[in-house]
């Protein structure tokens, strides 16, 4: 088993700087995902953990002890480290049952600890009545299987994962999940899981850490990343979310544009950004709104409905609803809309250009 801490580590590549005073602890049998657009770094923190690139600048310490540093640098094959990447190469062949033996063959592990070890895994990864095939034999979930089960069998203290399911179908995608937490239970080791997509973070992670342009927003459990982002990068980033701007004061947010208050009596006044989550929006009797305004669109999802308001001055709200509360919603009709919850972030004084950084 393993923590890992990751003091200040930043890196460029010549004059570009991908990582910037990066500081984190994962801690021991901790599930921790990176998560962030692409191009934000994710991938190059993971290889600086595995030791395929060295910090410009800062270490890494696998418990106490430091992996990279300005004195140490510890080679990839020394770390302990079980790898899978997005495009998971398995040796085409090879049976899968010497795919997933080979990291213990070369390390001339005795024949009778090999077959325990591979049964145990192809197990785990619920393979065994295939390790005799070879991988173009097998669908591309299996294969991926075949990769996730090759990087567990010398049972590292640290497995890192980099978009491991990106190159699968959705419904495969979401089975997996389970999969690869059910086998870090298993296994009872440290995972370092990278992923653009917020809903494989959010399902699978105990902790997420939210990475934009190198630079960390936000690192925290699920729940709280969603419940209480940091900003509106975090807050647009994980989870659906339309923004207004607005002024502060008085308990009150006076909307821009609109003429529409929301109640406030949180610390901040003056101009702000006000999120709003669209399932925190309900339809409310008239008289007891927040908000109101009219239907533009309206999708009948079977689940839910999902309905665009136009709440005047070119500001509009969407609001994801029982489908049970409200029947007849069709566009131009007026609703009145209660707002459970919103968030709010301060903004600087003429900055209507917040929106940039979300993308
Ligand atoms: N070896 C390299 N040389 C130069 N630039 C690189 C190298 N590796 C990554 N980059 C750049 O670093 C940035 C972050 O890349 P990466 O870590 O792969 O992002 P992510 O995995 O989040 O998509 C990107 O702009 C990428 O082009
Ligand atoms: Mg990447």
């Amino acid at each position: 088993m393993a923590s890992v801490t990751i003091q200040h580590v930043t890196k460029a590549f010549g004059t570009a700087v991908v990582l910037d005073d990066f500081n984190a602890t994962f801690e021991n049998g901790e599930f921790v995902t990176l998560l962030g657009p692409s191009g934000c770094g994710k991938t190059t923190m993971l290889r600086i953990i595995a030791g395929f690139e060295k910090p410009t600048a800062g270490s890494v310490l696998f418990d106490e002890r430091a992996v990279s540093s300005g004195k140490v640098f510890v080679q990839p094959e020394k770390r302990d480290i079980g790898m899978v990447f997005q495009s998971y190469a398995v040796w085409p062949h090879m049976t899968v049952y010497d795919n997933v033996a080979y990291p213990l063959t070369i390390k001339k592990v005795d024949k009778a600890t090999v077959r325990k070890k591979v049964e145990r895994v192809l197990q785990a990864v619920h393979l065994m009545q295939y390790a005799q095939r070879i991988p173009s034999q097998l669908s591309g979930g299996q294969q991926q299987r075949v990769a996730l089960a090759r990087a567990l069998v010398a049972e590292p203290a640290l497995l890192l994962l980099d978009e491991p399911l990106s190159n699968l179908d959705a419904k495969l995608r979401e089975s997996m999940r389970f999969e690869i937490k059910e086998i870090q239970r298993e296994y009872g080791i440290t995972v370092v899981y990278v992923t653009h997509d917020q809903t494989e973070a959010m399902a699978m992670s105990d902790r997420i850490v939210i990475i934009n342009r190198g630079v960390i927003q936000q690192v925290g459990t699920p729940r709280e990343i969603y419940t209480n982002p940091a900003n509106p990068f975090v807050a647009d980033f994980v989870g659906k979310i339309e923004f207004l701007e607005g002024v502060a004061g008085d308990g009150r947010i006076e909307l821009d544009g609109c003429g529409q208050t929301l109640p406030y009596a949180g610390p901040l006044s003056g101009p702000v950004i006000v999120g709003i989550r669209p399932e925190q929006v309900q339809y409310a009797a008239e008289g007891e709104g927040d908000l109101h305004g009219t239907v533009r669109t309206h999708f009948y999802l079977g689940d839910v409905d999902d309905c665009r308001v136009d709440l005047g001055g070119g500001k509009e709200v969407r609001v994801i609803a029982d489908p049970y509360a409200s029947t007849g919603l069709a566009a131009g009709k007026t609703l009145h809309l209660k707002v459970r919850h919103f968030h709010v972030f301060p903004r600087a004084e003429g900055d209507a250009d917040f929106r940039k950084i979300l993308t």
